[in-house]
Protein backbone atom coordinates (compact mmCIF):
# COMPACT_ATOMS: atom_id res chain seq x y z
CA UNK A 1 0.00 0.00 0.00
CA UNK A 2 0.78 3.78 0.28
CA UNK A 3 4.34 3.97 2.14
CA UNK A 4 5.79 7.25 4.13
CA UNK A 5 8.99 7.20 6.04
CA UNK A 6 9.58 9.19 8.75
CA UNK A 7 13.01 9.76 10.96
CA UNK A 8 15.29 11.08 13.74
CA UNK A 9 18.74 11.14 14.93
CA UNK A 10 20.86 10.52 18.64
CA UNK A 11 21.75 13.18 20.42
CA UNK A 12 24.08 13.45 22.87
CA UNK A 13 24.19 15.89 26.23
CA UNK A 14 27.69 18.43 26.05
CA UNK A 15 26.32 19.83 29.83
CA UNK A 16 23.84 20.35 32.34
CA UNK A 17 21.92 16.97 31.84
CA UNK A 18 20.27 16.50 35.35
CA UNK A 19 20.39 19.61 35.91
CA UNK A 20 18.18 20.61 33.32
CA UNK A 21 15.50 18.31 35.32
CA UNK A 22 15.69 20.99 38.29
CA UNK A 23 15.19 24.31 36.19
CA UNK A 24 18.98 25.02 34.96
CA UNK A 25 19.96 25.05 31.09
CA UNK A 26 21.79 22.18 29.13
CA UNK A 27 23.47 22.05 25.92
CA UNK A 28 22.80 19.34 23.60
CA UNK A 29 24.38 17.94 20.28
CA UNK A 30 22.80 16.13 17.24
CA UNK A 31 24.18 12.77 16.69
CA UNK A 32 23.33 12.30 13.02
CA UNK A 33 25.40 9.25 12.41
CA UNK A 34 22.98 6.98 14.67
CA UNK A 35 19.25 7.14 13.47
CA UNK A 36 15.88 5.82 13.84
CA UNK A 37 14.04 5.65 10.36
CA UNK A 38 9.91 4.86 10.37
CA UNK A 39 7.97 3.41 7.11
CA UNK A 40 4.29 3.80 7.61
CA UNK A 41 2.44 1.61 5.34
CA UNK A 42 -1.23 1.84 3.99
CA UNK A 43 -3.06 -1.74 5.53
CA UNK A 44 -6.54 -2.94 5.45
CA UNK A 45 -6.39 -4.39 8.96
CA UNK A 46 -5.56 -3.39 12.89
CA UNK A 47 -3.56 -1.21 13.19
CA UNK A 48 0.30 -3.41 14.06
CA UNK A 49 3.81 -2.27 14.74
CA UNK A 50 7.06 -4.31 13.90
CA UNK A 51 10.60 -3.57 15.65
CA UNK A 52 13.17 -5.78 16.23
CA UNK A 53 11.87 -7.41 18.94
CA UNK A 54 8.16 -7.82 17.89
CA UNK A 55 5.50 -8.04 15.11
CA UNK A 56 1.87 -8.24 15.49
CA UNK A 57 -1.09 -6.02 16.69
CA UNK A 58 -0.30 -2.30 18.24
CA UNK A 59 -2.63 -3.24 20.84
CA UNK A 60 -0.56 -6.32 22.34
CA UNK A 61 2.78 -4.36 21.81
CA UNK A 62 4.62 -5.41 25.30
CA UNK A 63 5.28 -2.70 27.61
CA UNK A 64 8.70 -1.78 26.40
CA UNK A 65 7.30 -1.08 23.34
CA UNK A 66 4.79 1.45 24.80
CA UNK A 67 5.95 5.02 24.06
CA UNK A 68 6.05 4.26 20.63
CA UNK A 69 2.15 2.64 20.85
CA UNK A 70 1.75 6.15 22.67
CA UNK A 71 3.23 8.06 19.84
CA UNK A 72 1.48 6.55 17.06
CA UNK A 73 -1.96 6.39 19.13
CA UNK A 74 -1.74 10.16 19.95
CA UNK A 75 -0.49 11.44 16.69
CA UNK A 76 -3.44 9.55 15.09
CA UNK A 77 -5.97 11.20 17.35
CA UNK A 78 -3.48 14.34 16.97
CA UNK A 79 -4.66 14.03 13.14
CA UNK A 80 -7.94 12.91 13.69
CA UNK A 81 -7.01 9.56 11.84
CA UNK A 82 -7.85 5.72 13.38
CA UNK A 83 -4.59 4.45 14.17
CA UNK A 84 -6.12 1.12 12.05
CA UNK A 85 -5.42 0.18 8.68
CA UNK A 86 -1.58 1.48 9.18
CA UNK A 87 1.88 -0.89 9.49
CA UNK A 88 4.56 1.22 11.83
CA UNK A 89 7.77 -0.47 10.31
CA UNK A 90 10.29 1.04 13.03
CA UNK A 91 14.15 0.17 12.48
CA UNK A 92 16.31 1.85 15.04
CA UNK A 93 20.55 2.06 15.27
CA UNK A 94 20.70 3.53 18.29
CA UNK A 95 20.89 1.72 21.13
CA UNK A 96 18.58 1.78 24.00
CA UNK A 97 19.22 3.09 27.30
CA UNK A 98 22.59 4.89 26.86
CA UNK A 99 21.32 8.13 26.92
CA UNK A 100 21.68 8.58 23.58
CA UNK A 101 17.99 9.77 23.14
CA UNK A 102 16.77 6.50 21.56
CA UNK A 103 13.06 6.68 22.56
CA UNK A 104 12.52 10.27 21.52
CA UNK A 105 13.99 9.45 18.38
CA UNK A 106 11.90 6.88 17.83
CA UNK A 107 8.67 8.68 18.65
CA UNK A 108 9.70 11.43 16.49
CA UNK A 109 10.05 8.94 13.79
CA UNK A 110 6.71 7.66 14.68
CA UNK A 111 5.06 11.05 14.38
CA UNK A 112 7.32 11.98 11.17
CA UNK A 113 6.19 8.69 9.30
CA UNK A 114 2.45 9.23 10.15
CA UNK A 115 2.24 13.36 9.12
CA UNK A 116 3.62 11.99 5.93
CA UNK A 117 1.20 8.69 5.48
CA UNK A 118 -1.87 11.14 6.19
CA UNK A 119 -0.67 14.11 4.21
CA UNK A 120 -0.52 16.35 7.05
CA UNK A 121 1.99 18.75 7.88
CA UNK A 122 2.69 19.95 12.12
CA UNK A 123 5.24 22.59 13.05
CA UNK A 124 7.77 21.74 15.53
CA UNK A 125 5.75 22.66 18.20
CA UNK A 126 3.12 20.16 17.52
CA UNK A 127 5.56 17.29 16.78
CA UNK A 128 7.65 18.24 20.41
CA UNK A 129 4.18 18.21 22.52
CA UNK A 130 3.56 14.34 20.87
CA UNK A 131 6.37 13.18 21.26
CA UNK A 132 6.62 14.44 25.23
CA UNK A 133 3.19 12.39 25.15
CA UNK A 134 5.50 9.78 24.70
CA UNK A 135 8.24 10.58 26.65
CA UNK A 136 5.92 10.78 29.27
CA UNK A 137 5.16 6.73 29.83
CA UNK A 138 9.12 6.20 28.81
CA UNK A 139 10.43 8.77 31.12
CA UNK A 140 8.20 9.85 34.12
CA UNK A 141 9.36 13.62 33.79
CA UNK A 142 11.39 14.21 30.94
CA UNK A 143 12.98 17.66 30.31
CA UNK A 144 11.68 17.96 26.59
CA UNK A 145 15.71 18.04 25.88
CA UNK A 146 15.78 14.82 23.93
CA UNK A 147 12.63 15.78 22.09
CA UNK A 148 13.96 18.84 20.92
CA UNK A 149 17.79 17.61 20.06
CA UNK A 150 16.76 14.67 18.72
CA UNK A 151 14.84 16.79 15.48
CA UNK A 152 17.40 19.56 15.56
CA UNK A 153 21.14 19.72 13.63
CA UNK A 154 23.84 21.41 15.60
CA UNK A 155 23.94 22.18 18.82
CA UNK A 156 21.25 24.04 20.93
CA UNK A 157 20.63 25.76 24.58
CA UNK A 158 17.85 24.13 26.40
CA UNK A 159 16.49 25.54 29.57
CA UNK A 160 12.75 25.31 30.78
CA UNK A 161 11.01 23.47 27.86
CA UNK A 162 12.51 25.87 24.93
CA UNK A 163 15.48 25.45 22.88
CA UNK A 164 17.62 27.85 20.82
CA UNK A 165 20.21 26.76 17.98
CA UNK A 166 23.73 28.23 19.04
CA UNK A 167 26.88 28.74 17.19
CA UNK A 168 29.51 26.63 17.20
CA UNK A 169 33.17 27.26 16.41
CA UNK A 170 34.63 24.41 17.35
CA UNK A 171 37.34 23.24 15.44
CA UNK A 172 38.23 19.37 16.97
CA UNK A 173 36.24 16.27 17.49
CA UNK A 174 33.73 14.45 20.43
CA UNK A 175 34.63 11.20 20.89
CA UNK A 176 31.11 9.24 21.99
CA UNK A 177 31.76 5.80 23.50
CA UNK A 178 29.50 3.28 25.13
CA UNK A 179 30.04 1.44 28.04
CA UNK A 180 27.85 -1.37 27.34
CA UNK A 181 26.10 -1.16 30.67
CA UNK A 182 22.45 -0.10 30.21
CA UNK A 183 21.04 2.91 32.67
CA UNK A 184 17.78 3.77 33.29
CA UNK A 185 17.39 7.35 32.78
CA UNK A 186 14.17 7.34 35.38
CA UNK A 187 15.81 5.57 38.14
CA UNK A 188 18.81 7.70 37.97
CA UNK A 189 16.65 10.91 37.90
CA UNK A 190 15.13 9.81 41.10
CA UNK A 191 18.15 9.13 42.37
CA UNK A 192 19.28 13.07 42.01
CA UNK A 193 16.33 13.75 43.62
CA UNK A 194 16.81 11.95 46.35
CA UNK A 195 20.32 13.50 46.99
CA UNK A 196 19.00 16.91 46.34
CA UNK A 197 16.03 15.98 49.00
CA UNK A 198 18.51 14.73 51.32
CA UNK A 199 21.57 17.33 51.27
CA UNK A 200 19.74 20.00 50.23
CA UNK A 201 22.41 22.71 50.73
CA UNK A 202 25.03 20.44 48.70
CA UNK A 203 22.46 19.76 46.18
CA UNK A 204 21.93 23.72 44.76
CA UNK A 205 25.60 23.74 45.08
CA UNK A 206 26.42 21.09 42.93
CA UNK A 207 23.02 22.43 40.53
CA UNK A 208 24.67 25.56 40.22
CA UNK A 209 28.15 24.67 39.49
CA UNK A 210 26.50 22.98 36.67
CA UNK A 211 24.94 25.49 35.22
CA UNK A 212 27.47 27.81 35.53
CA UNK A 213 29.30 25.17 33.82
CA UNK A 214 26.99 25.03 31.01
CA UNK A 215 26.47 28.76 30.84
CA UNK A 216 30.39 29.27 30.21
CA UNK A 217 30.30 25.84 27.92
CA UNK A 218 28.04 27.89 25.79
CA UNK A 219 30.88 30.24 25.10
CA UNK A 220 33.75 27.79 24.70
CA UNK A 221 31.61 26.45 21.56
CA UNK A 222 31.71 29.70 20.05
CA UNK A 223 34.80 30.63 20.59
CA UNK A 224 36.93 27.29 20.17
CA UNK A 225 37.80 27.47 23.67
CA UNK A 226 38.82 23.45 23.98
CA UNK A 227 41.07 23.24 26.97
CA UNK A 228 38.67 25.17 28.93
CA UNK A 229 35.78 22.94 27.71
CA UNK A 230 37.64 19.58 28.64
CA UNK A 231 38.05 21.01 31.82
CA UNK A 232 34.47 21.89 32.67
CA UNK A 233 33.42 18.56 31.07
CA UNK A 234 35.72 16.91 33.72
CA UNK A 235 34.36 18.75 36.40
CA UNK A 236 30.69 18.22 35.09
CA UNK A 237 31.32 14.49 35.20
CA UNK A 238 32.66 14.56 39.46
CA UNK A 239 29.54 16.61 40.08
CA UNK A 240 27.16 14.34 38.15
CA UNK A 241 29.17 11.30 39.68
CA UNK A 242 28.48 13.33 43.59
CA UNK A 243 25.23 13.39 42.42
CA UNK A 244 24.28 9.84 42.06
CA UNK A 245 24.64 9.51 37.78
CA UNK A 246 27.56 7.70 38.32
CA UNK A 247 28.72 4.34 37.69
CA UNK A 248 32.12 2.43 37.96
CA UNK A 249 31.81 1.68 33.73
CA UNK A 250 31.63 5.07 33.24
CA UNK A 251 34.74 6.18 35.36
CA UNK A 252 36.84 3.96 33.73
CA UNK A 253 36.06 5.42 30.45
CA UNK A 254 36.97 8.41 31.45
CA UNK A 255 39.97 7.73 32.74
CA UNK A 256 40.64 6.08 29.70
CA UNK A 257 40.11 9.40 27.64
CA UNK A 258 41.84 11.34 29.65
CA UNK A 259 45.23 9.37 29.91
CA UNK A 260 44.76 8.87 25.80
CA UNK A 261 45.31 12.79 26.01
CA UNK A 262 41.54 14.07 25.73
CA UNK A 263 40.88 17.20 27.23
CA UNK A 264 38.25 16.05 29.45
CA UNK A 265 35.29 13.51 29.60
CA UNK A 266 32.14 12.92 31.43
CA UNK A 267 29.12 11.04 31.35
CA UNK A 268 26.65 11.92 28.82
CA UNK A 269 22.54 11.28 29.55
CA UNK A 270 20.70 9.70 32.12
CA UNK A 271 24.38 7.82 33.50
CA UNK A 272 24.21 4.94 35.89
CA UNK A 273 25.78 3.46 32.62
CA UNK A 274 25.42 4.45 28.89
CA UNK A 275 28.05 7.11 27.36
CA UNK A 276 31.05 8.97 28.15
CA UNK A 277 31.53 12.04 25.56
CA UNK A 278 35.31 12.76 25.31
CA UNK A 279 37.44 16.06 23.50
CA UNK A 280 39.65 15.42 21.59
CA UNK A 281 42.34 17.91 21.73
CA UNK A 282 42.62 17.95 17.72
CA UNK A 283 40.34 15.65 14.81
CA UNK A 284 43.72 13.98 14.09
CA UNK A 285 43.73 13.07 18.31
CA UNK A 286 40.48 11.13 18.14
CA UNK A 287 41.31 8.11 16.48
CA UNK A 288 43.76 7.42 19.50
CA UNK A 289 41.08 8.36 21.92
CA UNK A 290 38.68 5.96 20.90
CA UNK A 291 41.28 2.84 20.72
CA UNK A 292 42.36 3.32 24.45
CA UNK A 293 38.25 3.92 25.30
CA UNK A 294 37.84 0.61 23.45
CA UNK A 295 41.01 -1.01 25.14
CA UNK A 296 38.98 0.11 28.91
CA UNK A 297 35.84 -2.00 27.83
CA UNK A 298 33.84 0.44 25.57
CA UNK A 299 31.39 -1.88 23.02
CA UNK A 300 30.89 1.21 20.62
CA UNK A 301 31.96 4.45 20.03
CA UNK A 302 31.07 7.06 17.37
CA UNK A 303 33.39 10.42 16.65
CA UNK A 304 31.69 13.73 15.89
CA UNK A 305 33.84 15.51 14.11
CA UNK A 306 34.06 19.23 13.84
CA UNK A 307 31.98 19.62 10.78
CA UNK A 308 28.95 17.71 12.59
CA UNK A 309 29.30 19.39 16.31
CA UNK A 310 29.50 22.81 14.33
CA UNK A 311 26.39 22.29 11.87
CA UNK A 312 24.94 25.38 11.76
CA UNK A 313 21.44 24.85 12.94
O1 LIG B 1 19.92 11.35 27.65
P1 LIG B 1 18.92 10.53 28.37
O2 LIG B 1 17.74 10.13 27.55
O3 LIG B 1 19.45 9.47 29.27
O4 LIG B 1 18.26 11.55 29.41
C1 LIG B 1 18.50 12.61 29.76
C2 LIG B 1 18.75 13.77 30.43
C3 LIG B 1 18.28 13.96 31.84
O5 LIG B 1 18.62 15.31 32.11
C4 LIG B 1 19.01 13.05 32.79
C5 LIG B 1 16.80 13.74 31.96
C6 LIG B 1 15.94 14.77 31.29
O6 LIG B 1 14.71 14.54 31.26
O7 LIG B 1 16.44 15.80 30.81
Amino acid sequence: GEQATGSAHAKVILLGEHAVVHGRPAIALALPHLRVTVVATRTTGAATLRTEEYAGPLDRAPDVLGPLVTAARATSEHLGCSPAGVDLAVRTGIPVGRGLGASAAAAHAIVDALVKLHGSELDEEGRFDLVQVAERVAHGRPSGLDARATRASGALLFRAGRSTPLPVALGTSLVVADTGVRGTTREAVADVAAFVERSPHRGSVLLDRLESLTLAGAEDLAQDRREALGGRMTAAHDMLSELGAGHPALDRLVEAAVGAGALGAKLTGGGQGGCVLALAPTPEDADRIVDALESAGAVGSWVLPPAASGAAP
